[in-house]
């Protein structure tokens, strides 16, 4: 079924008839491709559905390759990230160039799948913003971080959705409601396994999350939880690096909150709406790829 969306990424970057950059392509993980499974689901495997997927990974690829350079991230999915391989200014204009040459495919698709995805595009990127400056104070507040995983994540799963729906000639908002809940599921179980998985089956070092400065919801609920004096040495622990005693004293504390169970549940509700919403309208297909977006290990 994503055969065909691969081969269109692959015809998309061949017409840029560029050696290197199909090299550079060619060391990319290919990852999940969730975003293309999703639109496909919805869209069936018509021509403009294929496009419109292999457009939206496209963007999802250049956006990785951006954020990996400001997150100054060595591993992506378990291999060296390309701004380590190569360095951050090949990274950003292997970045640009998928996310531009995303933008021209887009054009071919109809105008209102257009303006879809490009204002997701804009608010992935606001969202990165606001992620990068809650990076540098310890974010006590829920909605603030909830609206920022909005932004930047659930966007463009919201978009994907609306914009597959636009193609099958279905009714938007209701996809696009099923899209959001999974974006902001799936950015939940990502910060979550930051805590939970171990650094092998995650492919970048556990706990990373917090010593970047990233106060996520897994900290933001444990901070609820704890005393006065235990909140202190949590916040001074914030944006470091921290030693092995420091770091079990932290999972020591989110398991005896039982922290992980609470964010897992959250997620878990927002996923439950979601297939409740789509077997409403009968599009029970739609319930698996859900579910595939919080039971994962990485
Ligand atoms: C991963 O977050 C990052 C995103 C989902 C979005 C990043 C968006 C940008 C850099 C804007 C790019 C804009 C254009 C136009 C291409 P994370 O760091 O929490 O997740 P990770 O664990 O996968 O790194
Ligand atoms: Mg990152």
């Amino acid at each position: 079924m994503l055969s065909a969306v691969e081969r269109k990424i692959e015809q998309f970057i061949a017409e840029l008839d560029d050696k290197e950059v199909e090299a550079l392509y060619a060391k990319l993980p290919q990852g999940k491709r969730l975003r293309a499974k999703l639109i496909l689901k919805i869209a069936g495997e018509k021509l403009s559905a294929v496009k419109t997927a292999a457009i939206v990974e496209m963007i999802h690829a250049a956006s990785l390759l951006h954020d990996d350079v400001i997150d100054d991230a060595d591993t992506r999915r378990s291999k060296p990230s390309l701004n380590a391989l190569y360095g951050n200014k090949t990274a950003i204009m292997l970045g640009d160039i998928l996310y531009s040459k995303g933008f021209f495919e887009l054009n071919n698709i109809s105008p209102d799948v257009a303006k879809v995805i490009s204002n997701a595009v804009t608010q992935l990127s606001l969202g990165e913003l606001k992620d990068v400056s809650l990076s540098k104070m310890f974010n006590t507040d829920t909605s603030v971080y909830l609206d920022m995983i909005y932004q930047k994540t659930a966007s463009l799963i919201e978009a994907s959705a609306g914009a597959a729906a636009l193609l099958a000639g279905k009714p938007k908002e209701p996809f696009m409601i099923y899209g959001r809940n999974l974006g902001l599921a799936f950015q939940m179980i990502d910060d979550l396994l930051d805590i939970t998985a171990d650094s092998a089956t995650l492919g970048k070092p556990a706990l990373h999350d917090f010593a970047e400065g990233k106060t996520t919801l897994p900290y933001i609920y444990l901070y609820d939880a704890l005393g006065e004096s235990d909140r202190e040495k949590l916040k001074n622990m914030h944006a470091k690096v921290l030693s092995e005693e420091e770091q079990q004293w932290i999972m020591a504390q989110m398991q005896m909150h039982q922290i992980p169970m609470k964010c897992y549940a959250q997620a878990r509700e927002l996923i439950e709406e979601a297939v409740e919403l789509m077997n409403r309208l009968g599009e029970d297909a739609l319930s698996e790829i859900a579910t595939e977006m919080i039971d994962r290990e990485f």
